[in-house]
């Protein structure tokens, strides 16, 4: 069985107003899928939808195992009150997975964020709490990931460790669907859907 996610002429309105206009896409596994376009182009409702947090106004997504999916935002996410370890083990623990205090070290020296497990979020530069929010989602191994615009208050550095985490995930066999509207996050990218201004969208790969 698959895990890829199909989106049959998905339509998204508010009120009167369509955002999303029967768009169809698929984002496969092993492959980075990018929501690309302007500001208020639809990109997060998009997104929503193929991860089940929203539902189309019409429309089908289907995905074989959507209940274990894993999502980066682009303002980090993590929960205050507990340490980089507990929110990078937030997702597996939810899951029921099993935690190897090794493969937690291995992702966080990955990532660069090693001798930070104990920090708190306040604790830690923006670029450092977005390693954590990755973090999570590798240590979690979903058969997904959806980040939206994760990379948009990062420096250099962290954009291109996360970027590498990200195409490295799905070249071990997750689908990766990504938001995101900065050029230099497309050289990761396998399949890249224009979200329109407006309300059409076109897919290229
Ligand atoms: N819950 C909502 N209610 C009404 N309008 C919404 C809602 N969510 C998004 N929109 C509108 O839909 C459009 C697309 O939003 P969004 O998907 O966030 O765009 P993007 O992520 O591409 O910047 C925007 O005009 C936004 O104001
Ligand atoms: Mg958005």
């Amino acid at each position: 069985m698959d895990n890829h996610i199909t989106c049959t002429e998905l339509t998204k309105r508010f009120g009167s107003r369509t955002v999303i206009d029967r768009l169809s896409v698929t984002a496969r596994v092993g492959e980075v899928t990018a929501l690309v376009g302007p500001s208020g182009a639809g990109k997060t409702t998009l997104l929503n939808m193929m991860a089940g947090l929203d539902r189309p106004t019409s429309g089908v997504v289907s995905s074989p195992g959507r209940r274990t999916r894993s999502f980066i935002f682009q303002d980090f996410n993590l929960l205050d009150s507990m340490n980089a370890r507990d929110n990078a083990l937030l997702t597996r623990r939810l899951v029921g997975k099993r935690v190897r205090k090794k493969d937690v070290d291995t992702v966080f020296g990955r990532l660069g964020i090693d001798g930070l497990q104990r920090h708190f979020p306040h604790q830690l530069s923006g670029g450092q709490q977005q390693r954590v929010a990755v973090a999570r989602v590798l240590i979690a191994e979903t058969p997904y990931i959806f980040a939206d615009e994760p990379t948009a208050a990062l420096d250099p550095a962290s954009t291109s460790v996360v970027l590498q985490s990200l195409r490295a995930a799905a070249d071990s066999g997750v689908a990766v669907v990504m938001v995101s509207h900065q050029r230099d996050n497309l050289r990761i990218v396998d399949r890249t859907v224009d979200v329109v201004n407006g309300s059409t969208a076109r897919v290229r790969s």
